[in-house]
C-alpha cells in the first residue's frame, strides 16, 4: 500500500503548482495526474457538470490503484468535494479548505482578497471557510475568467496578462487587503505579476504548500507514507490534446513530465 501511487487532478495544467510542491516535499511519492482538458475551463461549468466530471476522474484514479487522492483544483474542492469525499473509498483532500486555514493564519488586519473561478467563487467557499475560522474577517472575492485561458495556452506575463490582472484585482486592493489568496491553481503560475500587482504589503497565499502539508499528515496517520526511498513513478493524462499539455507542462515544471497520454472518460 505505501508505494501505491497518489492520484491529482485538475481541469488543466494548474493542477501542477500542486504537483511542484508535491514532488519537492515528497520526493519519493509516485503519483498520477490527470488534467481534464477537454472541459477546461471548470469556472464555467455547472454544479452537475462538474459532479460528473470528479466522479468519472475518481473512478479512473482509483482504477490506477492510487492509495488517496488530492483535488487540486478549488473549483471542484469548492463545489463536488462536500459530496464526494462521502462515498469515495480512500482519502481525499482538497486545495480550498488548506488555503482558507493559510490565508486565516497570516493575514494581520483581518481582510483577505480572493481571486477565482466564477464557480469558485460563486460558491462563497473561501468566505465560508475563513469565517468558519473568524467570522470578524473580510472577505473579498473576484473572478478572473480570463487568467485560466491565458496560462493553459502558455502565457504566463506580458502586457495582456498585467491588464487582467490590475483590472480583476482592483477593486480588492482598494479594500485594504493584506492577504491575497491565489484561489484557483493556474493562478500560482502567475505569481510574479500578481505579486508585482498586489505590491509587497499583500501577503500572496498559494493554498498548495498547505493542501500537501495535510497530505503528509493524512498519509502519515493512515500509515501510508512511502518510505521506500526508490524514485517515484509519474503518470500523467489528459481528456484532451496531449502535445499542448506536454509542451505547457513542461513549460511550468520541466522534464518531470516525459509523456502524456490521452484518457477519455466519456
Ligand atoms: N485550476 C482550477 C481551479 O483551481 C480550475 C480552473 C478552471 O478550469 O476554470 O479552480
Amino acid at each position: 500500500m505505501k508505494t501505491k501511487p497518489i492520484g491529482i487532478f485538475d481541469s488543466g495544467v494548474g493542477g501542477l503548482s500542486v504537483v511542484k510542491i508535491l514532488l519537492d516535499r515528497l520526493p519519493f511519492e509516485s503519483f498520477v495526474f490527470y488534467g481534464d482538458t477537454a472541459h477546461v475551463p471548470y469556472g464555467t461549468k455547472s454544479r452537475d457538470e462538474l459532479c460528473t466530471y470528479s466522479k468519472d476522474i475518481i473512478s479512473f484514479l482509483l482504477s490506477r490503484e492510487v492509495k488517496t487522492i488530492v483535488v487540486a483544483c478549488n473549483t471542484s474542492s469548492s463545489i463536488t468535494l462536500p459530496e464526494i469525499e462521502k462515498t469515495c473509498p480512500i482519502p481525499i483532500l482538497g486545495v480550498a479548505k488548506p488555503g482558507a486555514r493559510e490565508a486565516a493564519r497570516v493575514t494581520r488586519n483581518g481582510k483577505i482578497g480572493v481571486i477565482a473561478t466564477q464557480a469558485t467563487v460563486n460558491s462563497g467557499s473561501f468566505s465560508a471557510n475563513i469565517k468558519a475560522i473568524d467570522s470578524d474577517y473580510e472577505i473579498f472575492s473576484v473572478a478572473c475568467p480570463r487568467l485560466v485561458p491565458m496560462v493553459e495556452s502558455g502565457v504566463f506575463g506580458g502586457l495582456e496578462t498585467r491588464q487582467a490582472v490590475e483590472e480583476y484585482t482592483a477593486p480588492i486592493l482598494r479594500q485594504g487587503i493584506d492577504t491575497l489568496v491565489m484561489g484557483c491553481t493556474h493562478y500560482p503560475f502567475l505569481a510574479p505579476v500578481i505579486s508585482d500587482i498586489a505590491g509587497n504589503r499583500v501577503t500572496l497565499v498559494d493554498p498548495a504548500a498547505e493542501t500537501i502539508e495535510e497530505l503528509i499528515e493524512i498519509l502519515g496517520q493512515n500509515n501510508i507514507l512511502n518510505d521506500n526511498h526508490a524514485a517515484g513513478t509519474r503518470e500523467f493524462y489528459v481528456s484532451g490534446n496531449e502535445d499542448s499539455f506536454y509542451k505547457v507542462g513542461r513549460l511550468l515544471i520541466g522534464d518531470v513530465i516525459q509523456k502524456v497520454e490521452q484518457i477519455k472518460l466519456d
